[in-house]
């Protein structure tokens, strides 16, 4: 109980302050207005804050005697005092860190002086003065160094750097032995320091050639014995980059609190000991006294803004904070385990009745809190997973489905089902491209692999349409036709998902002969003909509602691993508006199949798809494509080619060598015979395609040459054959532009044919 407490205690704390933080972000920033507004806060990574200003006369600093340089040409940029050369390290709300000039003096072995540097600063135009924290320095065997200044009065100091031995000399701090450390008076404005010798080095310069003498702050320099006697660059090179001068600065050094009053809210005023004043945020408050409104309270509960650490219950109060112990416990809450549960016996009832109260109150706050967070994001998603829903009509499919009768084998995927599938459709999943969209393979969690089709876009009205595609391919159950097994109508566009055929297309097989393509003897190509014709047939006149296929083709015609036939690519047609068909078979590129008759009166009827087997068939025979600019220009259409070809009577001409090879003349006359009726002009002379499934069954039972027994390749040689799928709709075979007129000029050619008997070798 209790451990449940102090847990959603917890998590409540941690949600306000994860709100805090949140709200609190543009008062952060608020209080970030260090500087006037318009003016530059940086120079480098130093942080120029008002009083102070970079550029001078640039308005940005109080007065004058507050304008800093920032010289960028330097990387880092620097900042100095004024334009001057007092180069700035740090500045905090009372000191500043300038350059420390080194004041030297170097000897000769004969005691000739080689180099004599003295240092001096002033600060006598500005209300800064050098701070109590510096000392003055001087480090060598035989020297000493004066220090003359100006604090309001004269000032003067010295101080010796002695020693016999490097030995003598104590490492690490300043005794007087080689170095020696003065004090400088408050307030000094300016100072000069030079150095002076008692025996010019004569005696120590084996050791110590050189004297030095600075003002720098006394904390950041440590003396280091006779390794800084002995190397004066080094030295040097150290006290210059390590030991800055210290300045206190102060607002206007002739005025005083009582007379200035310039500090804003929740600040108050100081008079300086070195005269002036300044400002700095009360207790509990932070921000830059200088500028109004003044400074801001610090929300001590706040971790970012506070080091303050409160283990109980933490109320922020202008100016403070109460961190007291949560209800039914005492002590300090601001150490760790500071809090104690009160003892039972005293206040059993309300404690428990408190504690109970909080438990439910915050379990109700944070559910709601989270119910909302996630509500909104979750109820988002859903309401546009539903629009799509209803665009594709699912809505519809649904009414379908729960009527009596229908079949249950439509399954709606989900969207995350799919994209699960196949890896939120990425790019190497994808098997197949083209104008209906993109086909991806998609492994489902029973390990089941499927091809998954995301459609284009299809327009509102077409959605019943479509479903009513969906809901007939469903039910088509024929062991020659691609199953659907079902959709999603959750994405923007329909998703259809299909079993996922291995092999390939026939397109494929006829016309790419890189793979070898042994199987597709004479036999098998009969084989896959009489398959697709009987699929074909089946769905014109045995499926509950006579389908039309409308893209018969060899691309839409598949082989799975054991080069049984499948169609594919049913309902897609039927997503494309009606009124737009030509238009759309065109760009599908499959206009070397396209029925004239249907092309010229728009009349879709089963014959069309008649028509489009014939020239199937044709590949078949003569292992030519249904377009090829190889053909000379009347014959680059394969249909007017076959039927041209067989009203000359030059069918074996045409006729693929292994065909020629394989087939019988019987077999070949009466499938020549069978495609010119299918190409018929005038789709009411074309066989159905029943008829066309069964005389292609009776071809099969002519007589083979028995001396082409031996050459029929055994198909299960060529079982092992592994090829991609290339889906049927999506190959893009090459478009030849087309007038009307070639069909025409093939009109009346049903004229029988007659054939030489004998086979021409
Ligand atoms: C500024 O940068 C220098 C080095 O570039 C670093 O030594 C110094 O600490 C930095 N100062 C601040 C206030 O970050
Ligand atoms: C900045 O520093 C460079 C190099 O020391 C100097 O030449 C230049 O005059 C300086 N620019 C300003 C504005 O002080
Ligand atoms: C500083 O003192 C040295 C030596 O005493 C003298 O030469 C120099 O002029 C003085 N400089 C100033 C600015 O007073
Ligand atoms: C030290 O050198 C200065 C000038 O070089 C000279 O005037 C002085 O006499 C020398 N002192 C000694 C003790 O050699
Ligand atoms: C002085 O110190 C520097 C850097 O530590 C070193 O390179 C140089 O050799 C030293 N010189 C002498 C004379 O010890
Ligand atoms: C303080 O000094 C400034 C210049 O340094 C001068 O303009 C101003 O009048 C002085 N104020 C007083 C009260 O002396
Ligand atoms: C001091 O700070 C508190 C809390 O931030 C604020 O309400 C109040 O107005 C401030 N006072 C002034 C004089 O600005
Ligand atoms: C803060 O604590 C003090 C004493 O513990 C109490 O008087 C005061 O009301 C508390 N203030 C808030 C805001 O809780």
């Amino acid at each position: 109980m209790l451990l449940l407490f102090t847990l959603i205690l917890l998590m409540f704390t941690n949600l306000q302050l994860q709100l805090s933080m949140a709200s609190s972000w543009p008062s952060l920033q608020e209080s970030a207005a260090t500087a006037k507004s318009g003016c530059q806060t940086h120079c480098g990574n130093l942080t120029v804050a008002y009083p102070f200003g970079i550029g001078v006369g640039s308005g940005c600093s109080r007065d004058a005697s507050f304008d800093l340089t920032c010289n960028t040409t330097h990387d880092p940029p620097k900042l100095f005092i004024k334009s001057g050369n007092l180069q700035i390290f740090k500045i905090s709300d009372s000191e500043m860190w300038i350059t420390n000039f080194i004041a030297y003096r170097c000897y000769n072995q004969l005691g000739g002086v080689t180099d004599d540097i003295f240092a001096w600063t002033s600060l006598a135009t500005t209300p800064f003065a050098f701070s109590q924290k510096n000392k003055f320095s001087v480090i060598g065997c035989d020297d000493f160094a004066l220090i003359t200044g100006t604090n309001g009065g004269d000032f003067s100091s010295g101080c010796f750097g002695l020693c016999g031995k490097p030995n003598d000399v104590p490492d690490g701090y300043c005794s007087g032995i080689g170095c020696c450390q003065t004090a400088i008076p408050k307030g000094l404005k300016t100072y000069n320091a030079s150095l002076l010798s008692l025996r010019n080095h004569t005696r120590v310069v084996s050791f110590n050639r050189c004297g030095f003498a600075f003002l720098g702050e006394e904390q950041s320099f440590r003396f280091r014995g006779a390794e800084d006697l002995s190397n004066a660059s080094e030295f040097h090179t150290r006290v210059q980059t390590m030991v800055h001068t210290v300045l206190e600065w102060v607002i206007e050094s002739n005025r005083s609190c009582v007379e200035a009053n310039e500090c804003k809210g929740n600040s108050s005023c100081s008079d300086a000991d070195i005269g002036g004043y300044r400002c700095s945020c009360n207790n509990g408050y932070h921000g830059n006294p200088y500028l109004d409104p003044g400074c801001k309270d610090i929300n001590e509960c706040d971790e970012e803004q506070s080091n303050i650490h409160c283990y109980g219950h933490c109320v922020n109060t202008a100016g403070s904070y109460n961190c007291t112990c949560w209800p039914g416990y005492t002590g300090d809450a601001k150490t760790p385990d500071g809090c104690r549960l009160i003892n039972a016996n005293t206040s059993k009832f309300p404690v428990m009745a408190f504690t109970l109260a909080l438990v439910f109150g915050f379990v109700a706050i944070l559910s709601g809190l989270i119910g909302v967070f996630f509500g909104i994001r979750k109820r988002k998603l859903n309401k546009l997973r539903e629009k799509f829903f209803q665009q594709n009509g699912g809505v519809f499919l649904k009414q379908k489905l729960n009527a009596p009768g229908t079949s249950d084998a439509v399954i709606m995927f989900t969207t995350q089902q799919l994209r699960k599938a196949t890896g939120n459709y990425s790019e190497d999943r994808i098997v197949g491209r083209g104008g209906y969209g993109v086909v991806y393979k998609g492994i489902l969690p029973d390990k089941r692999v499927v091809a998954i089709k995301k459609s284009k876009l299809v327009d509102e009205t077409q959605s019943e349409q479509f479903i009513n595609e969906v809901l007939i391919l469903t039910q088509v159950i024929h062991r020659n036709v691609v199953k659907l097994l079902g959709c999603c109508l959750e994405e923007e566009v329909p998703v259809l998902v299909y079993e996922f055929i291995s092999n390939n297309t026939l397109f494929y097989h006829i016309h790419d002969r890189s793979g070898g393509m042994s199987w597709l003897s004479w036999e098998s190509r009969l084989r896959v003909a009489i398959e697709a014709a009987s699929a074909l047939g089946y769905l014109h006149s045995q499926a509950a509602t006579p389908i039309i296929h409308r893209d018969v083709k060899s691309t839409n015609i598949l082989l799975d691993e054991n080069y049984t036939t499948k169609i594919s690519d049913f309902g897609a047609s039927r997503l494309v508006p009606l009124d737009h068909d030509q238009v759309t078979t065109l760009v599908q590129g499959t206009l070397g199949y396209l029925d004239p008759e249907y092309f010229h009166t728009s009349q879709l009827t089963d014959k069309s798809d008649v028509y489009s087997f014939g020239v199937v068939l044709a590949e078949l025979i003569t292992g030519q494509k249904p377009l090829s600019a190889n053909r000379t220009d009347d014959d680059k259409n394969l249909a007017t080619y076959f039927v041209k070809a067989m009203k000359e009577n030059r069918l074996f001409e045409i006729v693929e060598p292994r065909v020629l090879r394989e087939g019988t003349l019987e077999q070949l006359q009466a499938a020549g015979d069978l495609v010119k009726r299918c190409l018929n002009l005038h789709g009411n002379d074309r066989p159905n395609m029943k008829e066309v499934a069964m005389e292609l069954e009776g071809l099969k039972k002519f007589k083979t040459h028995p001396w082409d027994q031996q050459q029929t390749v055994h198909e299960e040689e060529s079982r092992g054959l592994i090829l991609e799928i290339e889906q049927s709709d999506l190959y893009e075979v090459p478009l030849i532009p087309y007038s009307s007129n070639e069909w025409e000029s093939y009109s009346g050619s049903t004229t029988s044919m007659n054939f030489q008997e004998s086979k021409p070798r």
